[in-house]
């Protein structure tokens, strides 16, 4: 018998609340998946995780105006709503949960709740986008009022971001526990990410090279002197991709993601890095020394 793939799809949280209360009060685990549309492989890796362990899942898609610190880039990031649907439809995802603006932010203007996020909040990511995590963690908190979620499912392609929400959801006393998926990658390597649709063909190409050197400099890390120069050459090999701006590569402690002088064998390392080629602003990282459980 064909299964019938039903996705309820809930627009304001006065529909979505009683609904998903029902089905805690029937036992049911809810996960959750926070999105902002543009969906690809790598968030459905998240769904498929999600629906492995919960009976419910709930994908959000909301383009969160309070993380972007470049308006063109809030204007330029793909909306691509009906091709989501289909997606989810196709991942036998459970909810999705389409919040207008105003029922995220109903003051309008919002006031964001200023979390201390400690040097979270200073470096990598934060340094190039000031004021992105404050915005990432006020809208997930927002959202997650709303679904209150046994587990939350992200992505390690954003792996600055995943210690922000731990800490936020550390500070908010949330009971919720995080899974950290693994990045999914086009055949070239490329880290999936809704910006690469705004990739020309060259560019696109070009990428791959992103994600050779942080397996170049994973495998090779013992043959260098030192982590500085592990390190140079990283930014180095980036610095020959065409069209591009290294923004940083960083070799960190991933916990309290300040860099590190040694690698500690078994000790969780991470290599990230972030570069903007022919116009595009690209992440990525590399977990060496242990898997990240
Ligand atoms: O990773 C994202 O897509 C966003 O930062 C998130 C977590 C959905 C918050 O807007």
């Amino acid at each position: 018998m064909s299964k019938t793939i039903h996705l309820y799809l809930f627009k304001s949280e006065k529909h979505l609340a009683p609904f998903l209360k029902k089905k805690r009060i029937e036992g049911k685990k809810i996960g959750f998946v926070p999105t902002m549309g543009a969906l690809h492989r790598g968030h459905i890796s998240l769904i498929e995780k999600a629906k492995d362990e919960c009976e419910i899942v709930v994908c959000s898609i909301f383009v969160n105006p309070t993380q972007f610190n470049n308006a063109k880039d809030l204007e330029k990031y793909p909306r691509t709503i009906e091709h989501d649907m289909e997606m989810l439809l196709k991942a036998d995802c459970s909810v999705l949960y389409l919040p207008a603006s105003q029922e995220i932010y109903p003051e309008g203007k919002p006031e964001l709740k200023n979390y201390d996020l400690g040097y979270y909040d200073k470096v990598l990511e934060a340094a190039f986008r000031p004021g992105h995590f404050q915005g990432v963690a006020n809208v997930v908190y927002r959202l997650m009022k709303k679904v209150n979620p046994a587990v939350l499912y992200l992505g390690q392609k954003d792996f600055q971001q995943i210690q922000v929400i731990r800490k936020m959801i550390e500070l908010e006393n949330f009971q919720t526990k995080i899974e950290v998926c693994e990045i999914v990658r086009e055949l070239s390597g490329l880290a999936m990410s809704s910006r690469n649709v705004r990739l020309n063909e060259e560019a696109w190409n070009n990428a791959a090279v992103i994600s050779q050197t942080l397996f170049f400099l994973k495998e090779k890390r013992n043959e260098f002197s030192s982590v500085k120069a592990l390190r140079e050459e990283g930014i180095k090999r980036l610095k020959k991709i065409p069209d591009s701006i290294v923004e940083y590569l960083e070799i960190c402690d991933a916990e309290t993601l300040r860099p590190v002088e040694i690698i500690v064998k078994g000790k969780l390392t991470i290599i990230l890095t972030a570069i903007w080629i022919n116009g595009v602003r690209l992440i990525d990282n590399i977990l060496i020394e242990n898997k990240l459980t």
